[in-house]
């Protein structure tokens, strides 16, 4: 549907999310004419500043963000009045009254309330706003849209949910992981039910296992202090990367609307054998950087860094082992990885196919298992690896590859994953967003780990070179499956254009 005309508020509006990401997304979408008529922003922020301030400093922004947008100065300049600031703690009722004020003098009377603020100011401003009124529908929508991390733990997800339900209807809450925005992550599913070829296979029959990564290069860069909280379980896994296995692993939804995806992924959540703490120390590892170079410049280990307390515990990488206790997955290992200052960036879904049952070949050991890769990021595409002929008298197979390359076959680059998703909250689709019994599941995967971690004892806090592939611990945890990681550092991927 197009979208109506509406407000959006920014609450944390001078903070790095809104300037970063939020405000060249939507003036992306502007550039675009995507957005609804009679449009507003107003940002919400500790700091005093006017609105010719805080309009700057968006714009900016802009001109910075990763996909570095010139800004043109006619349309700035429409995109600019639509934009206004207010100052105000948002632990202040006050705030929240003048805020209530001013959009009683607004139209339009359709409301987005966008909390890109600090977690632990998540609860304060639901309840704030459900006292104000501004949790009611009569005139227009209300709609919520709450960042990541949705609470810290099972306990903490299952009080703010309770606390959102107070005040709000769920169709009204749209929790955000804005991997879901991304082109290459919405792809799954159409690569996966789109084509008659693959669903056919993709089960424990054919399926040895499967491989999420995302590995970056960089660290927690000026995030340290919510990183030294968060760590990378719950940084990423929690989320993203179960986000992507949900995706992976999930039955065909009956229809592509927001319950019938909501279902299916809960289910697989669901199904993840929740581990015990013996199957903690088994099968995750957490592991912490230390000094080392990536991409030849040398880089601080973890408690080096500004910010981080010097007897830090907090895991920049983690490997885990999960399980998913179904028909189609029984026995198949579904291995996730992600850290910081790794080798490279790349965020992939590999999935390993059995071997043939023989081989006749001379070498033996060069009929390789077909392996889909689906790249979400950086050089978006999909890759399948075969065995094939080497050319000659040779009578070996080596393996080769069919490439798919996103930018090859669009001649674009994918959206910036926050456009879609704000244009699917305008417009009023949660399709791509975490339901309440959606992110509680996921924390029930998640919760068992972090309160075994938490003992310190059984599953000890290994250590890895900044730059290199991760610890040796992760190597271990796949060696004795008689499975191997891809390479993150490698160019092992083709699709580079
Ligand atoms: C965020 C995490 O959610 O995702 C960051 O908080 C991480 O730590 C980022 O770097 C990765 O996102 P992307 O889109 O760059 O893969």
């Amino acid at each position: 549907p197009q979208a109506k005309p509406c407000l959006l508020v920014i609450f944390g509006a001078t903070g790095d999310l809104t300037r970063r990401k939020l405000i060249p997304a939507l003036y992306s979408l502007s550039r675009k004419g995507c957005l609804p008529p009679e449009f507003q922003i107003i940002g919400i922020g500790r700091r005093a500043l006017s609105d010719d301030d805080f309009r700057e400093q968006q714009r900016q922004g802009i001109e910075e963000s990763a996909e570095s947008q010139h800004v043109d100065a006619s349309l700035w300049s429409g995109f600019a009045a639509q934009i206004s600031y207010l100052s105000g703690d948002f632990n202040d009722r006050q705030t929240l009254d003048r805020l209530a004020e001013r959009l009683a003098s607004a139209p339009p009377a359709n409301r987005i309330f966008y909390l890109a603020t600090a977690p632990s100011a998540t609860s304060t401003i639901v309840r704030e706003l459900a006292t104000v009124g501004l949790n009611c529908e009569d005139n227009g929508f209300s709609r919520l849209v709450i960042e990541k991390p949705f609470g810290q733990d099972l306990a903490s997800a299952q009080a703010l949910n309770r606390l959102i339900a107070a005040g709000f209807q769920e169709s009204q809450v749209y929790r955000i992981d804005h991997y879901l925005g991304k082109e290459t992550v919405q792809n799954v599913l159409f690569f996966r039910f789109g084509n008659a070829l693959f669903e056919s296979v993709w089960n424990r029959n054919h399926i040895e296992f499967v491989e999420i990564t995302a590995a970056e290069p960089l660290g927690a860069g000026h995030r340290a202090g919510y990183y030294e909280e968060a760590g990378a379980l719950r940084d990423m896994v929690a989320n993203h990367l179960l986000q992507l296995l949900a995706l992976t692993a999930m039955e065909a939804p009956v229809a592509l609307d927001a319950d019938a995806v909501h279902d299916r992924k809960t289910d697989v959540w669901r199904s993840i054998r929740p581990m015990t703490p013996a199957d903690v120390a088994a099968r995750t590892v957490r592991a912490q950087y230390v000094a080392g170079a990536v991409n030849g410049d040398r880089v601080p280990g973890w408690l080096e860094e500004p910010g981080v307390r010097p007897d830090s515990r907090t895991e920049t990488y983690t490997a885990l082992d999960l399980r998913i206790d179904n028909w189609r997955w029984g026995g198949v290992p579904f291995y996730l990885r992600t850290g910081k200052r790794l080798a490279a960036q790349a965020t992939e879904i590999a999935v390993h196919f059995k071997r043939p049952p023989l081989s006749f070949f001379p070498c033996t050991d060069c009929l390789q298992s077909n392996v889909i890769i689906l790249r979400i990021q950086p050089d978006e595409g999909i890759s399948l690896t075969f065995g094939a002929k080497e050319p000659g008298t040779s009578r070996n197979a080596v393996p080769v590859s069919m490439d798919f390359c996103y930018r090859e076959a669009f001649a674009e680059d994918p959206p910036s994953a926050y456009a879609v998703l704000l244009l699917d909250a305008l417009r009023g689709d949660s399709t791509q967003f975490t339901r309440s019994d959606g992110v509680e599941a996921q924390w029930r995967v998640i919760t068992p780990i972090q309160d075994a971690w938490a003992k310190d004892t059984d599953t000890p806090l290994a250590t890895y070179e900044a730059g290199s592939e991760g610890p040796a611990e992760a190597d271990r945890l796949l060696e004795r499956n008689g499975h191997e990681w891809r390479s993150i550092g490698e160019s092992n991927w083709v699709c580079q254009i």
